[in-house]
Order: C-alpha cells, then structure tokens, then sequence
C-alpha cells in the first residue's frame, strides 16, 4: 500500500520556538498541529487556508527548508517509500531539485539577479550532474519551450529584472522542472500576478502536470483558483486540516463551518489577508491557539461550536473515500 504513494505526511506537528516565552507552559507554540496527508503519484493537491494558517510551513518541511527557529517536533515525511527525516542532509539536497522541487509567489526570491537565465538553468542542471555541453545547451531551450517562453534564445541571455513578473515565473517554473521532479510544490505562484497571467501559469501548471506526470502540492488562500486545478483539496485552519475532499465534495456538501466560510467568502478572494465576510474574527495567533491547544482551534469563530469543541479536536470522520471532516457536526453531511 505504501508504494502508492508519492508523499506520505504523517502526523506532522511543526513548532516555533518562543523567544517570549511568558508562561511557565514549556510546550513548544504549535504553528502546524498534527496533519496527516498523502500524495499520490502526477495528482494535484491543493492547501487552503486564511493568512496564517500554517500552509508555508507545511510546505517548507517537506523538503526540509524550515527556516531558523521553526522545526519538525514530530511526524514523519515519506517520499516515493523514503523516510526524509532519516536522511543526510547531503542526501536531502540531491533529492531537492531533483525529486522535490519548490516554486513561489516572488521568483526574484528563487532567481540570481546576476545570471542571465541561462546560465541559471544551465547551473541547475550541472548541479544535478549534466555537464554535457551540448546537451545542456539543447536542454536549456526544451525546457524554456515547454514554459512557453517566447524566443528561448533571446531570454536564455536575459537578465531576471529584464523580464516581465510572468516570464520570470515562467523561469522559476522552467527551474524547477529542469531536473524532472515528481513533485513539484507551489506555493501561491500566481498571487502576485493579475488575472491574465495566473490563468495562463495555472493552465502551464496544469499542462506540465499531465505531461510531465509530476504532482503538484499547490498551495493558495483562493479556494476558487484551487478548485480549477486541484483534484483534491485540504483546508487548514490555524495549525489543523479541518476538512479535505475533491472540489465537488468541497462545494457540494462542505461539513465544517470553515469550509462553509471560505466558500462563502469566494467573491472576495482577492483580498488576501482580509477577514472572512460571512465569518467574524480572526486567525488565532500562536501564543493565542496555545489556549486551546486541544479543542478546535475554529471553535472561538463557530456559530455551529460546542462546549466539548473548546477541549476535544474531533477524530476525522469520513463520509466519501476522499471527503473527510473532523468536526462534531460531521453526521449534518447530506449527499444525495
Ligand atoms: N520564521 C518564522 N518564525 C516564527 N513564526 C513563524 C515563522 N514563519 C511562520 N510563522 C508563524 O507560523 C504560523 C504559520 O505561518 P505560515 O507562513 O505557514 O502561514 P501561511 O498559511 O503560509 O500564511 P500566508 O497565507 O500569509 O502565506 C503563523 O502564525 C506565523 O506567524
Ligand atoms: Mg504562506
């Protein structure tokens, strides 16, 4: 069963160390709190959730690129049957690029600014030992081609800053698909960018995924941008995933009041970072969800919560073989 999958997350719980530490709780603040997930292999898996929520960091720990003071406390990551958490750190990084590679909102975070494109995608190659000279140089235009970059020869001499926000995109996509990951994350790609240029990066996306056969851990606050391109989906809230389905399950017969808020809150999902309209307050901050560590973090903005809800995060319940909910309420599902 275990080679079904692609990526395995296990129980991952990811911690922020408290340099403010007031409290005498010595417990670590939780910022992603004991998710599970898989990936199977050329699926598209999308991450929702407001600002704040914990997708980055999810992301992040998968290749083991945590920043500073943020680590994994528990959980495991098996990758194609590998336990990541076991390997070196020398093996880690042949595996980032090549078996797991990541892109981002702002391609100037992944770009040199003083290599000509080129030349970059030359050096990530060489990095993962092709040194061919010719084969590289045919290779650095194939892969400018297949992000649909026009005139390959030309922008192969280019400077990042010299582009457009989406050809640079198109770079940072054509960099991590270079070495023929399967599994690419991304990680709000096109949120910088306007609503042209993020269909035309969502349909590359798209294409590379059923070409290429490499799945895409996709990640965005936008529940209708993730809902076009993602098989299936998980919404997280504050640390937790409280619900995951297709889209059509999502939408259909969404369960936790989360989900129902998100939907809701669709035609404002441009304004990221904002409040959800239909639902008053809030992500928690950490220190905040400290506080109720063990109940449902939603539980302070829920009109539906309990008083069991405040103390008890509920078990998931399952209802379709992939729509899953952990919430009290989860026999409310009505399929049908
Ligand atoms: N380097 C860090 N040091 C300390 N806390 C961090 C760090 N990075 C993130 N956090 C905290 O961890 C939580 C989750 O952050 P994360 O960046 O994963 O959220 P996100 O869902 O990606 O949000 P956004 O939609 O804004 O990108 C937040 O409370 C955030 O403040
Ligand atoms: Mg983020």
């Amino acid at each position: 069963m275990a080679m079904n999958f692609l990526l395995q997350v296990g129980r991952l719980s990811i911690g922020v160390s408290d340099r403010h530490q007031m409290s005498g709780a010595n417990k670590p603040l939780l910022a992603v709190d004991d998710i599970s997930f898989t990936i199977r292999a050329g699926e598209i898996v999308g991450i929702v959730g407001e600002s704040g929520c914990g997708k980055t960091l999810t992301a992040l720990s998968i290749p083991a690129l945590l920043p500073e003071g943020v680590s994994r406390v528990s959980g495991s990551i098996v990758f194609d049957g590998v336990d990541l958490g076991a390997l070196s750190l020398r093996e880690l990084t042949t595996r980032r690029g090549k078996d797991i590679s990541m892109i981002f909102q702002e391609p100037m975070s992944s770009l040199n600014p003083l290599l000509r494109v080129g030349r970059q995608i030359a050096e990530s190659l060489e990095l993962h030992g092709d040194t061919e000279r010719t084969y590289v140089r045919q290779k650095i235009l194939d892969i400018m081609r297949q992000v649909e970059l026009p005139d390959p020869v030309k922008i192969a001499t280019m400077y990042p800053h010299q582009l457009s926000g989406g050809m640079r995109q198109r770079v940072m996509i054509a960099l991590a698909i270079v070495c023929g990951p399967r599994l690419l994350i991304a990680d709000e790609p096109t949120t910088a960018l306007d609503v042209t240029i993020q269909a035309q990066i969502l349909r590359l996306l798209r294409r590379i995924n059923r070409e290429l056969g490499v799945a895409i851990l996709f990640i965005s606050h936008d529940l209708a941008l993730l809902s076009h391109i993602c098989d299936r989906m998980l919404v997280m809230y504050a640390g937790k995933i409280v619900e995951e389905g297709t889209a059509s399950d999502l939408f259909t017969v969404p369960v936790h009041e989360y989900t129902q808020g998100l939907i809701g809150s669709i035609p404002d999902r441009s304004r990221k970072g904002m409040a959800l309209v239909n639902i008053p307050g809030k992500v928690p901050s950490l220190e905040e969800l400290g506080g109720i560590r063990d109940g449902c973090p939603f539980a302070p903005r829920c009109y539906s919560a309990l008083e069991t809800c405040l103390t008890h995060f509920p078990k998931a319940t399952t209802l379709n073989a992939q729509h899953r909910v952990h919430c009290v309420h989860a026999d409310r599902a009505r399929y049908g």
